[in-house]
């Protein structure tokens, strides 16, 4: 279970995020929705300790998130996929992968062909001549080497074909089901993402607006028919 307290986070003075406070429990999947700039990747930030400036706590299975210890939260089980293909543009597929699971169990790996096939047809290619999906996949594959219990994706599927946008959609729900993995995913794609999530959170100007199912949401087209 992942808890916010009141948290609050601050860049040099700037408040970008107010008063949060949320559960998110084992496998659920939840959407993180708001216009630009209403703090969504800075919730994200703030669920791994990556933002130091902050106020409240956060807890991951009761145990603290430290502020600014990123690398030792994230062995609390949290998976982290930023914005953007986060790979080793001149490493292969396979070294992408090996290097992700340095410090786990490198025979994982072939679940992540398993979930992506056409990381495995790839494995001697060079990360950074993939195609824009390919290269999120990888990413994604690199986030579950560490065998995550709480996945957190930022915009995964921004610049991404329609087409590919469905895959990488069926692919979540497949790594959710398999792995039991939770899923909080910030997106821009509302009408979609709400097909696969349970649950949805919406920011606008730091603050926390709505938290309820998506079902919920999608009934309030008031609400999310302006992202
Ligand atoms: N590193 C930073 N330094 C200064 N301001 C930041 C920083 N990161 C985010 N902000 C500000 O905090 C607010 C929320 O940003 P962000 O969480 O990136 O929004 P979103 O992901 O919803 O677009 C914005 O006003 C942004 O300019
Ligand atoms: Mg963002």
């Amino acid at each position: 279970m992942l808890e916010l307290r009141n948290v609050g986070a601050r860049f040099s003075g700037f408040t970008a995020l107010h008063d949060i406070s949320l559960k998110i429990g084992p496998g659920e999947r939840v959407a993180v929705f708001g216009h630009n700039g209403a703090g969504k990747t800075t919730l994200l930030r703030c669920a791994m300790g990556d933002v130091t400036d902050t106020q409240g706590s956060v807890t991951y299975n009761n145990e603290a998130i430290v502020p600014g210890a990123v690398y030792r939260n994230a062995r609390l089980g949290l998976g982290f996929v930023p914005q953007g293909h986060n790979v080793f543009r001149d490493l292969t597929v396979e070294q992408n992968l090996a290097i992700a699971g340095l410090l786990h169990d490198r025979k994982y790996v072939a679940e992540i062909y398993r979930l992506f096939p056409i990381l495995a047809e790839r494995r001697p290619q060079m990360a950074g001549s993939l195609s824009g999906g390919q290269q999120q996949m990888l990413a994604m594959g690199m986030a579950l080497m560490t065998r995550p219990t709480i996945l957190l994706l930022d915009e995964p599927t921004t610049g991404l074909a329609p087409i590919v946008v469905q895959g990488m959609f069926a692919s979540l729900r497949e790594i959710n089901r398999t792995t039991g993995a939770a899923i909080v995913m910030v997106e821009q794609n509302v009408a979609a993402t709400l097909r696969m999530v349970e649950r949805a959170i919406v920011l606008k100007t730091g603050r926390l607006i709505f938290d309820g199912s998506s079902a919920e949401l999608q009934a309030h087209e008031d609400l999310w028919s302006w992202f």
